[in-house]
C-alpha cells in the first residue's frame, strides 16, 4: 500500500522540464460574499465587569494588604490557623528552598484560600545575579510552588526589595510585589512596635510587610487585625486589592489608594 502511496503521489508530480501552462481563462468574482455586512464595522461585545477577587471593590472601599515573606517557617501551622480564626486572607512570598522543605504548608497557605508569590530560590539578591540568572531562580521558585501546591505564580518579591527595570525586563510574564509599609519585624521582634508600623502606617491600598519567619508577628497578628478593621480597613490579598489581573511586567508598592479608613 505504502509503494502504490508514493507512485501515485509521485505521478502528480511535473517531471524535469515541464513548463507550466497558463490557465486559458481567469475569472474574478467581484461579488461581495452576502455575509460581510456593509456600512459601521460590529460593535465588539462589551466585557463583562470582573469580579474582586476577594470580594471586596477596592477601587471604592479602603484596602490593605497583609504579605509573609521568607517562609513557610515551622511558625506556619500556628499562622494559618490565626489567620483562620480571623477570617483573613493574607499573600505568602516563599522562597524555592523553604518551599521544597515544606511543602504541605505552601499546600495548606493555597487551600486556605491566601495568595503566593516567590522570593527567590534562598534570598540571594537579585542585583548581585546576572538578569538572566535572578529570572532563572525565579522561574525555579515558581515551579517549587507549583509543585507544592498546583498552582502557576507569577508575582515575585524580590528579596531586600533589591531589583532594576533590566531584571523585570528579562522575567517576562513575571510582577515584582514590593510594599510600602514595612513593620521591621525581622529587626525589632517586638510585638508592639510590629502593632504599631503595622496598624498605624497604612493607607487605603497599602502593601505590609511582615515574615512568618518571626514568632512575634504571629503574636501581634490579632491586634494588629483589630487594628486596622477599628481603622476601617478591609483585609485581603495583593490580587484582591486589584479589580483586573495584574498586568506582568511591573512593579507595584501598593494598591488603589481608594476609599478613606474611618481613622
Ligand atoms: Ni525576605
Amino acid at each position: 500500500m505504502l509503494a502504490l502511496g508514493v507512485a501515485c503521489f509521485m505521478a502528480l508530480l511535473p517531471t524535469k522540464g515541464t513548463v507550466a501552462q497558463p490557465a486559458a481563462r481567469v475569472t474574478i468574482d467581484v461579488t461581495p460574499p452576502p455575509e460581510v455586512a456593509k456600512g459601521e464595522p460590529p460593535t465588539p461585545p462589551a466585557p463583562e465587569p470582573s469580579e474582586p477577587p476577594d470580594g471586596v471593590d477596592c477601587s471604592v472601599v479602603a484596602c490593605v494588604a497583609l504579605t509573609f515573606d521568607d517562609g513557610p517557617s515551622a511558625y506556619d501551622a500556628a499562622l494559618l490557623d490565626k489567620l483562620d480564626e480571623l477570617g483573613v486572607k493574607a499573600t505568602f512570598f516563599n522562597t524555592g528552598q523553604n518551599t521544597a522543605n515544606r511543602p504541605e504548608a505552601v499546600k495548606r497557605q493555597v487551600e486556605s484560600g491566601h495568595q503566593v508569590g516567590g522570593h527567590s530560590w534562598n534570598h540571594r539578591d537579585m542585583k548581585k545575579l546576572t538578569a538572566a540568572d535572578a529570572c532563572a531562580d525565579a522561574d525555579r521558585t515558581a515551579r517549587a510552588i507549583r509543585d507544592a501546591a498546583g498552582v502557576e505564580t507569577t508575582l515575585v518579591r524580590p528579596p531586600y526589595g533589591s531589583w532594576n527595570d533590566e531584571i523585570l525586563a528579562a522575567c517576562a510574564g513575571k510582577t515584582f510585589v514590593l510594599w510600602d509599609v514595612d513593620t521591621e519585624d525581622w529587626l525589632t521582634h517586638d510585638p508592639a512596635k510590629i502593632t504599631a508600623h503595622a496598624v498605624n502606617d497604612p493607607k487605603p491600598g497599602s502593601i505590609i510587610l511582615m515574615h512568618d519567619t518571626v514568632a512575634e508577628t504571629i503574636d501581634a497578628l490579632p491586634g494588629i487585625v483589630s487594628g486596622l478593621k477599628a481603622r476601617g480597613f478591609e483585609l485581603v490579598t495583593v490580587a484582591g486589592l486589584f479589580n483586573d489581573p495584574i498586568a506582568p511586567g511591573q512593579a507595584i508598592y501598593f494598591g488603589p489608594r481608594a476609599g478613606a479608613p474611618t481613622s
